[in-house]
């Protein structure tokens, strides 16, 4: 990171929050969180995302609108394969590598494996809302419809326990929306029309490698599925993009996030 861009860029109260800190560990959480912020705002998460409707100003730059290469993103191959989009427009994917790896560690198949590295992709890269929708639909046209089908339900089968798989609700939302918080009718339906599915079981797996793959410390490269990418991932020669695709413009949209048009 650039530090004379990282300080200009940052707010008074980020500022305030870094001096105020009494320890050392406290400093160095509330840079932390600041670094997290600053690359949110800016990574792969157009304009729509933001909740004041645009990024923040580019110092000197007096468009009245950004287009083109956003010179605070790093900058992306003329033909961007899916590692470039992990490599330069992520942030931090560590939780889609590390469930990943854990799928991979169990010995499932490549399917799972890539279903599992792709499972919240929209996450980081479009989309939070209906991440599972997003996310499928954004790699529909590379993907095994298998994947495509279990990345969409996925979302649904997580509020869902299921002992078969030894699948739990998930603590940690429990924490993020309460104790009392009930699924919308529609993914309890969503649920309900997967169970009787034959990828079933493909989805479900990627809610079991969801489940424990926030492990602090351990590092996943993107390379490290370079194998299983080439195989199951249909990379477009002209990048992903610019392949004139149904979702080329969801991609072209994680390319340049900030455009004003
Ligand atoms: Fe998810
Ligand atoms: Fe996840």
């Amino acid at each position: 990171m650039d530090r004379r861009k990282f300080l200009n860029n940052m707010s008074v109260a980020a500022a305030a929050s870094i001096a105020g800190a009494t320890t050392l560990s406290a400093k160095a959480d509330a840079l932390e969180d600041e670094m997290a912020r600053q690359l949110e705002k800016r990574r792969g998460k157009p304009g729509l995302c933001y909740i004041d409707g645009r990024p923040e100003r580019i110092p000197g730059d007096e468009r009245a609108g950004l287009m083109g290469t956003d010179p605070l993103l790093p900058r992306m191959p003329d033909k961007p394969t899916l590692t470039d989009f992990f490599n330069h427009r992520f942030g931090s994917a560590s939780h889609l590598l590390q469930s990943a790896k854990l799928a991979m560690d169990g010995g499932e198949d490549e399917k799972i494996v890539l279903a599992c590295l792709l499972h919240d992709i929209s996450v980081y890269s479009l989309l939070r809302t209906d991440h599972g929708y997003w996310g499928a639909q954004l790699i529909a046209p590379y993907v095994d419809e298998e994947i495509r089908w279990a990345i969409e339900k996925h979302q649904a089968l997580r509020f869902f326990p299921d002992k078969d798989f030894d699948y739990e609700y998930p603590e940690a939302y429990i924490e993020y929306f309460g104790a009392d918080y009930k699924p919308e009718p529609y993914i309890v339906h969503e649920h309900k029309e997967a169970k009787k599915h034959k990828w079933y079981r493909t989805s479900r797996l990627i809610t079991v490698n969801d489940l424990y793959s926030f492990e602090k410390g351990v590092e996943v490269a993107i390379e490290d599925f370079t194998d299983v990418i080439g195989r199951n991932f249909k990379q477009p020669k002209e990048g992903l993009g610019f392949d004139g695709s149904k979702t080329a413009h969801m991609w072209r949209t994680i390319i340049w996030p900030n455009n004003y048009l």
